[in-house]
């Protein structure tokens, strides 16, 4: 094994297969079910049930050319504005020209999307489209049908998956390649407590990272596993800076925290105003597409208007779509909301920004490669460069999709040999100490504070002071007799991977002086083309601290040298 890796006991077992897959979202299950269908031995693992992960609570929709008189040459163009001009074009040509065809495969392995009176797929608007080309299902469940759709394919194909577990980190052979993974698994009676799935290919869908920030839309799984594990691993991370606030979300109080209730996109899009406490839409006169233009924007606009009026939220107002719409098209939002005491049919429905996407991750290739021989990684825990500095709404499970196929055919094609992984150093030099799980909260609070919505030098200087103290003391914890180091345990294991989340992304958010995309900056408010067209690329340091360099355009460069 190389690389540093998490204080945890041994493996005390293990199973061998061609991948395993991490993560069981749009792009794990895709990948798995690609590979299983190429002949490769597939196992999934995953952190809690199959269907636990973000995809589920995905609302909007799946963005592709799919309408009359829609082209991915129009798609490409809504991206790469989107992404605040740090797109890889490439990346992005390919997500939107694979893009239908990839969709239409979903649509074989058993999702259903809300159809038009004359059969075709119905489709919607979203922040900074310029066409309807999203497809939904449910009215707005459309991740909960995807989900249900390909969970049920997994079973259908009777892959081997281990639910409640933990990855812990990547295991290597000799060489350095791939070799497999750590992993605990809570209670699963075969496989309980540490233990190994050795595997040369390992695919990293793991989802985001949002628990990083006190309230945020992402479920309690998303605690930037995969990430943490790549870092530790040596991989290269990228665009980290890049968080997006969705800007509605239900406000449920300021101190609520936690996973917050989303009021999709899709709302706006079907015609809901965006309004102060007066009733007066401020989003009008800001961008052409008023309520509709890019998240980043109106993100920005409605936390401005926060600080203008003193107000804690702003209102989404959609009372004219009437009972029937709202039952029809909006059900899951419409009872989101009355079960928080608010009728949207009768009342402007409270909203403010939270944390919602890591456009950022670990850095791969158009074949999903990461600068690891054998990793490869998928879904929101990847940048494959398709975002930039914001991502384009509804653009992530395509993206999902299109690049787990990719990452399917690239195994299929090499087929790697199995190989043993190397034994895995006990030197304490190696092991990364462990927080204890009390440490969540102070983490959470400190990026709320310093690397939210607004940031400066300033707010960021204090977040990364907050950071280095948390990982000295977990440090002198570790080293001081035994007595007071942390147990190893799930808790402890996430709040470890959420702190060195944490730091990498308050490094390059602090290296990136300038405002793009949803990356604010107050003391910097203006895009710096001359310095700011490059990505910021992050691997640890031997000293374990982030080291954050630029690349020299806004293409990626290739992740192997050699490449
Ligand atoms: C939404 O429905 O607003 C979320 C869609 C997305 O994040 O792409």
């Amino acid at each position: 094994m190389t690389g540093i890796r998490l204080t945890a006991p041994v493996p005390g077992w293990a199973i061998d297969a061609d991948v395993v897959v991490v993560g069981s979202g749009v792009a794990g299950l895709t990948a798995a079910l690609r590979c299983a269908a190429a002949g490769l031995d597939t196992v999934v693992v995953t952190k809690a049930r199959l269907d636990d992960g973000s995809t589920r609570w995905a609302q909007g929709g799946i963005a592709a050319a799919l309408g009359e008189g829609d082209t991915p040459e129009q798609h490409l163009d809504d991206t790469l504005v989107a992404g605040a001009g740090l797109c890889d074009e490439a990346a992005v040509r390919t997500l939107v020209t694979e893009g239908p065809d990839a969709v239409r495969r979903l649509i074989t392995t058993g999702a259903h999307f809300d159809t038009t009176d004359s059969g075709d797929i119905a489709l919607t608007r979203e922040g900074g489209h310029h066409r309807r080309r999203i497809a939904h299902a449910g009215g707005d469940a459309t991740g909960a049908e995807i989900s249900r759709a390909l969970v049920e394919a997994v079973r259908e194909a009777a892959l081997h998956t281990i639910e409640n577990a933990l990855v812990l980190d990547l295991l290597t052979d000799a060489e350095g390649r791939t070799a497999g993974v750590s992993l605990h698994v809570m209670g699963e009676g075969q496989h309980d407590g540490v233990g190994a799935v050795r595997a040369p290919s390992v695919v990293l869908a793991t989802g985001g990272m949002g628990q990083v920030f006190s309230a945020t839309t992402n479920p309690p799984v998303s605690t930037g596993d995969g990430v943490a594990l790549a870092l530790r691993a040596g991989a290269e991370v990228s665009d980290l800076e890049f968080v997006q606030f969705h800007p509605t979300v239900l406000f449920l109080g300021a101190d609520s925290e936690g996973q917050q209730p989303l009021v999709s996109e899709a709302v706006r899009g079907e015609g809901a105003h965006l309004v102060d406490a007066d009733g007066v839409r401020f989003m009008l006169g800001q961008h052409e597409l008023a309520e509709l233009a890019p998240r980043d924007i109106v993100a920005k606009g409605i936390t401005r208007r926060m600080h203008e009026k003193g107000a804690e939220h702003m209102y989404l107002d959609a009372r004219h779509f009437g009972a029937a719409m709202w039952e029809q098209r909006f059900p899951t939002i419409l009872a989101a909301c009355r079960s928080h005491g608010i009728d949207p049919v009768t009342e402007p429905i409270p909203v403010a920004p939270a944390a919602h996407y890591a456009s950022g991750g670990v850095r791969t290739d158009l074949r999903g490669r990461t600068t690891v021989p054998g990793l490869y990684a998928c879904g929101e825990v990847a940048c494959t460069g398709v975002h930039g500095a914001n991502r384009l709404a509804s653009n992530s499970l395509l993206e999902g999709l299109v690049f787990a196929e990719r990452i399917a055919a690239d195994i299929a094609e090499a087929r790697p040999p199995r190989t043993e992984p190397a034994e895995a150093s006990r030197d304490a030099d190696d092991l990364v100490p462990l927080l204890a799980p009390e440490a969540r909260t102070a983490i959470q609070r400190t990026m709320t504070r310093g690397a939210g919505v607004l940031r400066s030098a300033d707010s960021l200087a204090t977040a990364a002071e907050g950071l280095e103290a948390l990982h000295r003391e977990a440090a002198a914890d570790a080293e001081a007799d035994g007595a007071k180091a942390v147990v190893p345990g799930v808790d402890a294991w996430e709040v470890t991977n959420l702190l060195l989340v944490s730091r990498v992304l308050v490094a390059a958010a602090r290296d990136r002086e300038e405002t793009r995309g949803c990356h604010w900056r107050e003391d910097r408010p203006d895009r710096d083309d001359a310095h700011g067209r490059r990505h910021l690329v992050v691997r640890i340091g031997p000293d374990r601290t982030p080291v954050v360099h630029r690349t020299e355009t806004a293409a990626f460069p290739p992740v192997r040298p050699s490449d």
